[in-house]
């Protein structure tokens, strides 16, 4: 007997014909297109890992702890130690990767009536969060070298008033850093220019995404020094990038205290699993070996930066562990000629520009022969 015809199923019609975000994840020899870290965890910190995910299996029949104190006080120490700030544990949240962390947000400040901005180009998951909460996306511009245009901030703050406002800070794709004065001026004009909640006027919650906040160049400050004074401010990170912790899953955030009950509604319950906790308590307790990769990467990030400049390239001022370069009449050719040599960057941000993150020195050896070779290939060396 045949079953009766199903009618389409009742998708919504503003995710209908579109399609899921993700980098290629193709196997080349050189990946340098999600700035992850280069460096696989030691042997060390691998066994720290297995024998703590073995010890949270022997309690694998409970739910895990749903509040992770231990994970957010280790998170505390951790920021302490990186940014000279102290935060309280209880003012420390985490999830599964600086994404959910963001979606938790919009889900508590963001929904359907709401606004979430943020400056173009910036990172491309954000009007996917909004996206997915039902939130108003509006994208305003950034300025010369990529610096956030403060007339055009309170412009579009002021048309918008929205409840949430994004900055990646460094930012993705172009690796520039946020002035510390920038910030304080975004914070004082999100204080007056939030939404209208049932009658009374409201701050607009300031996310600094601070994903890449560890490779920052020196005297550049976090945005964790100006949580004080500012309940209206959030500062994420994630264990993905500087940490090697990519596949592990683990962002988090240091905030005020109406913010973090605010996602204490909104998280499923019991969100982080056992062994994810038990793996990042791990990794923490190697923080210092972890850490220690840092200041090659950035040592790297620059040479690159000064090998693509003179080769008389564009190149944005990265505090990342990527750099933006340009630009190219055809950049897609640029791309996949890289690609024909084993080399995967990404196409991303303006036009004209690419994306390429800081690997080995190996691997940086491997980008540079390969682009010289694609220059050379095209109109005599000239890129
Ligand atoms: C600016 C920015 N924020 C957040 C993320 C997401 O990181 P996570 O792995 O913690 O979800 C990324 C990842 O590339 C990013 O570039």
């Amino acid at each position: 007997m045949s079953s009766p015809a199903t009618p389409p199923l009742p998708l919504r019609e503003d995710l209908e014909g579109l399609e899921p975000y993700g980098a290629p994840q193709l196997d080349v020899p050189v990946r340098l297109n999600v700035n992850e870290n280069p460096y696989p965890p030691s042997d060390a910190v691998v066994a720290d890992i297995a024998r703590a995910v073995e010890e949270a299996a022997r309690g694998l029949n409970r739910y895990p702890d749903r509040d992770a104190p231990e994970l957010r006080a280790a998170l505390a120490d951790y920021l302490a130690v990186e940014s000279g700030v102290r935060v309280d544990p209880s003012l420390v949240w985490a999830a599964n990767g600086s994404n959910e962390v963001m979606v938790q947000l919009l889900q508590a400040f963001g929904g359907p009536g709401r606004t979430v901005v943020g400056f173009a180009p910036t990172y491309s998951m954000y009007h996917e969060y909004a996206r997915d909460t039902n939130t108003r996306w509006v994208q305003g511009q950034r300025g010369d070298r990529f610096a956030l245009d403060l007339d055009e901030v309170e412009r579009v703050l002021r048309a918008e008033r929205p409840s949430v406002v994004l900055l990646a800070s460094p930012n993705n794709p172009t690796g520039t850093s946020l002035e510390a004065p920038d910030l304080r001026r975004v914070l004082d004009l999100a204080r007056d220019l939030g939404p209208q909640v049932a009658g009374t006027r409201r701050a607009a919650v300031v996310v600094v995404d601070e994903a890449y906040g560890e490779f920052r160049r020196e005297g550049v400050p976090s945005a964790l020094e100006l949580l004080a004074g500012n309940p209206h401010l959030v500062v994420s990170r994630t264990m993905s990038k500087a940490f090697g912790m990519a596949g592990l899953r683990l962002g988090y955030l240091a905030t005020a205290r109406e913010i973090v009950d605010a996602l204490m509604l909104v998280r499923l319950p019991y969100h982080l699993s056992a062994t994810t906790q038990a793996t990042a308590l791990a990794a923490l307790r190697h923080r210092e070996e972890l850490m220690a990769q840092i200041a090659g990467l950035r040592g790297e990030r620059d040479r690159l930066a000064a090998w693509l400049r003179g080769r008389g390239l564009e190149v944005a001022d990265s505090d990342a562990n990527f750099v933006l370069f340009g630009t190219f009449a055809d950049r897609r050719a640029v791309f996949h000629a890289l690609l024909d040599r084993g080399v995967l960057i990404r196409v991303v941000g303006p036009e004209g520009w690419l994306r390429v993150s800081v690997g080995t020195p190996e691997e940086m050896e491997a980008f540079r022969v390969a682009l010289d070779d694609v220059a050379a290939r095209q109109s005599g060396g000239a890129l």
